[in-house]
């Protein structure tokens, strides 16, 4: 498996848009809108490919102050359980700390709490719903490697 940074309106990026909708947003009835992709140019993207195939994705969010939201977190269903989506988050947080930012969040449906739990993430503050799901926002200090 490879972990690489995936560029924004590539070939690997509609395959990203591709899983994320697939994974993310098709079971709730929800759809990526153009302005949303489009705005997208601004953020982080990383993909875990085997082959050509890409099987995980993450999206970093600049926010400021040194702080960078994790969003749209996604494995292909018959590559979990096998420590994929573990490796990429360890890789985005690497890239990013070497980037300077020093704290990331994110906005964690209850499902996924556990794993980001395992990963050093903390929850902070009460349930809030977002994409029809309960959330909860969560924090990790990021230091370089
Ligand atoms: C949540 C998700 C990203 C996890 O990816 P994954 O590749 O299956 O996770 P890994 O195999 O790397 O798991 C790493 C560790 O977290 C644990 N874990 C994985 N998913 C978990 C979950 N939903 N709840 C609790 N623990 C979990 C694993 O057991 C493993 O523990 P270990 O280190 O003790 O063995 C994946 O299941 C997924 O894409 N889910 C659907 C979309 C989603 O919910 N995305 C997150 C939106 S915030």
């Amino acid at each position: 498996m490879q972990l690489r940074e995936i560029r924004w309106g590539s070939r690997e990026f509609a395959a990203e848009v591709e899983l994320r909708y697939r994974l993310l947003r098709q079971p709730l009835g929800l759809w990526f809108s153009p302005r949303e992709l489009e705005a997208e140019e601004s953020e982080r993207h990383f993909g875990a490919f085997e082959g050509r195939r890409l099987v995980a994705c993450v999206v970093a969010r600049p926010l400021g102050q040194g702080a960078v939201q994790l969003r749209q977190m996604a494995v292909e269903e018959d590559r979990r359980g096998r420590g994929v989506g573990r490796l990429l988050l360890d890789f985005a947080e690497a890239e990013l700390a070497g980037s300077g930012f020093t704290e990331a969040v994110l906005h964690a449906r209850e499902t996924a709490v556990g794993f980001y739990e395992k990963a050093g993430y903390a929850v902070d503050g009460e349930p809030f719903e977002e994409v029809t799901l309960p959330h909860r926002l969560m924090r990790k200090r990021l230091t370089p490697r």
